[in-house]
Parts: C-alpha cells; sequence; structure tokens
C-alpha cells in the first residue's frame, strides 16, 4: 500500500458504530482490530470472502473479483484491499 493513502472513517450500519481506518491499514485491519468479526481469506481482492454491503459513501474499489460494472454500483465492496472515495463510508454490518 502507498504512503499516499489517506485516512477515512466505516461506520456500522447496524449499531452506529464509527471506526477510523488509518491511512496505513486496510478496512479489514480496522474492523477486526474494532472487534468486528469479518470473515477474509485471500486479502487481496480475488476471492470475494470479505464482500460487504455499501450503504452510503463512495468505496474506493481496488479489487479484481467485482467487474467493473458491478464496481460502478457501489452497492458492495471488498474491504480486505478497497479504500474509501468519501469521508465515511456506511457498511453493511
Ligand atoms: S478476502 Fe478475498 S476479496 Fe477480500
Amino acid at each position: 500500500m502507498s504512503t499516499s493513502e489517506r485516512a477515512f472513517q466505516v461506520k456500522l450500519a447496524s449499531t452506529g458504530q464509527i471506526i477510523d481506518v488509518a491511512a496505513d491499514e486496510s478496512v479489514a485491519q480496522a474492523l477486526l482490530k474494532a472487534g468486528v468479526d469479518l470473515m477474509t481469506s485471500c486479502e487481496q481482492g480475488v476471492c470475494g470472502t470479505c464482500m460487504t454491503g455499501v450503504i452510503e459513501g463512495i468505496p474506493d474499489h481496488r479489487d479484481s473479483y467485482l467487474v467493473p460494472e458491478e464496481q460502478a454500483q457501489n452497492d458492495v465492496f471488498m474491504p480486505c484491499c478497497s479504500r474509501s472515495k468519501s469521508d465515511l463510508l456506511v457498511i453493511d454490518l
């Protein structure tokens, strides 16, 4: 991951909990650190295991699992590798 990444926040739709995602960590890492149960496997955006719904905000897709048409819908993303273009991403967890 390059050093030019930016930090943002994710919000869990179920509890309203807001979790900081630092520039040098993935959403998956931040979620696990916060005690959120997230299944991951490849952690490279290829398997689809970590696929998570997006309710609000614009993901910055970095995976190679979703086809571009699916990525463009911005209703799911891969928290193991994808980031956010908006300051806050509300996710379906
Ligand atoms: S863990 Fe494989 S796509 Fe995220």
